[in-house]
């Protein structure tokens, strides 16, 4: 039993556990990303910016929420994505709303809205954005998470399929991210698949009482999907399925063929993963997908393929696409793994005291200047707790400017990894290399 004194006033411990219990948390599979944790963030973001230009891509932003018809529609019913996962609600006027789970159905909405292909005969897009889906959350899986995509619409071509896998193949390589296999299937135009589900569903109704419970479901909803189950039992099974690609008629042969000529040519490795399938209703031909085994049960970096039908799902004239999305916050748990936070730039401290104020502020200015991320005392604390706060800080220089320095026009500079220091003129800053 606690003493009077302990119940009038509560231990710290016991008042944190009380204010924790109060404490509004953040939302589960959300994420806060604090201050210093930004960097391989602004890396992606970087490359998004570069890298679909190169290949004529120009930016779209699309709303948050879009009407819940949308991805209903767009992305099918009968996915995962639109049956279990979406944030939908109805606003104060009554419309049904939903968080976006992804950005190709927005995409093209945008387009047929704004009426964007009278002027081009073809659309070369890319966005990064925020995409919600209540899943159950781990790592490499989020609530909301970031998509980079990009959308080539407008061409039923081969061309723009393979243009569409080397621009993602393309990020990853400015990345720096090799540890990924580029997996590329058909799913063959509306007439083969038809043939290749029924043909399919035969086999996995004689198999249906050694499928999974979830299999056994999709059996109606989507049979491919089971086609991509991870449960063992049905991956048994699977094995001996028919393969689409038996199933494939001229067309969607020459299509398939020519996709991985132009790869070839342009070296991008790949394999055929031919139980490949995608968990979104809207493709046809082309799918692909990024996957690594780095990142556990989490493998997909990224996917897409050829969409045909969307447009006019959505109520809009026949026109065909290509794109893909990639999963920023699974490409940046490969860049950390990949210890890539290490190449981050070369972070100096400006060490100054009342002698070297408006001088340090110089150097850090000339030092800025030359692309160098500098930090400055701005707490006038003294030159051993400055220093204290660059090494906690990680910081690879300290640049010591005091009295003597000041007296002498020279700056000491000290290597915080090696503890060494030398000390050089002040006018040599203009073209020292650290
Ligand atoms: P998706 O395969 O559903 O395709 O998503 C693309 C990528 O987003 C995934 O490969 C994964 O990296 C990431 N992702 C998906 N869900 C999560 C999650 N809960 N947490 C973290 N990352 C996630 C699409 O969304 C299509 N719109 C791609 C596309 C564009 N197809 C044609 N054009």
């Amino acid at each position: 039993m606690c003493s009077i004194n302990e119940a009038l006033e509560p231990s710290a411990e016991a008042q944190q556990k009380v204010q924790e219990r109060f404490m509004i948390k953040n939302v589960k599979g959300t994420r806060d990303f604090l201050p210093g944790s930004l960097d391989l963030w602004h890396k992606v973001e970087d490359v998004a910016r570069r890298v679909p230009a190169l290949f004529g891509y120009q930016e779209i932003r699309t709303p948050i929420f879009e009407y819940t018809d949308l991805f209903k529609r767009g992305v099918g019913e009968g996915t995962d994505v639109v049956g279990k996962e979406m944030y939908v609600f109805d606003d104060k006027g009554g419309d049904s709303l939903t968080l976006r789970p992804e950005l190709t159905a927005p995409v093209a909405r945008a387009i047929q809205q704004e009426n964007l292909l009278r002027a081009f005969p073809t659309l070369r897009l890319w966005y990064y954005g925020a995409c919600f889906r209540y899943e159950q959350p781990q790592a490499g899986r989020y609530r909301q998470f970031q998509q980079l995509g990009a959308e080539c619409i407008g061409s039923p071509n081969p061309e723009s399929d393979a243009e569409i896998i080397m621009l993602g193949y393309s990020i990853f390589k400015e990345l720096g991210v090799t540890d990924y296999t580029l997996n590329l299937n058909s799913l063959a135009n509306l007439h083969c698949r038809t043939i290749y589900k029924k043909e399919l569903l035969d086999y996995l109704t004689k198999h249906e009482a050694d499928l999974s419970e979830s299999s056994k479901k999709r059996m109606q909803t989507n049979p491919l999907r089971t086609l991509d189950s991870k449960d063992e039992r049905d991956k048994e099974i699977v094995k001996n399925a028919p393969r689409i690609l038996s199933y494939l008629d001229e067309e969607s042969q020459r299509h398939f063929d020519a996709v991985q000529s132009i790869l070839k040519a342009c070296n991008v490795p790949y394999v055929i993963n031919d139980t490949l399938v995608r968990g979104l209703d809207y493709y046809s031909h082309t799918v692909f997908e990024f996957t690594t085994k780095s990142l556990g049960t989490q493998d997909a970096l990224g996917g897409g393929g050829r969409y045909d039908n969307l447009f006019e799902q959505i109520g809009g004239k026949a026109t065909p696409g290509v794109g893909f999305g990639l999963g920023v916050d699974r490409i940046v748990l490969m860049l950390e793994k990949l210890e890539q936070s290490a190449n981050k730039l070369e972070s100096i401290w400006l060490i100054s005291n009342e002698f070297s104020r408006e001088l340090g502020a110089a150097v850090a200015t000339t030092l800025r200047n030359r692309g160098y991320n500098v930090v400055t005392d701005v707490q006038r604390r003294s030159f051993k707790n400055q220093l204290t706060s660059a090494s906690k800080a990680g910081a690879s220089w300290a640049l010591i400017l005091g009295e003597d320095e000041v007296n002498s026009h020279s700056i000491t500079i000290k290597n915080l990894n090696t503890s060494e220091q030398n000390s050089i003129l002040l006018s040599e800053v203009q073209t020292y290399e650290f």
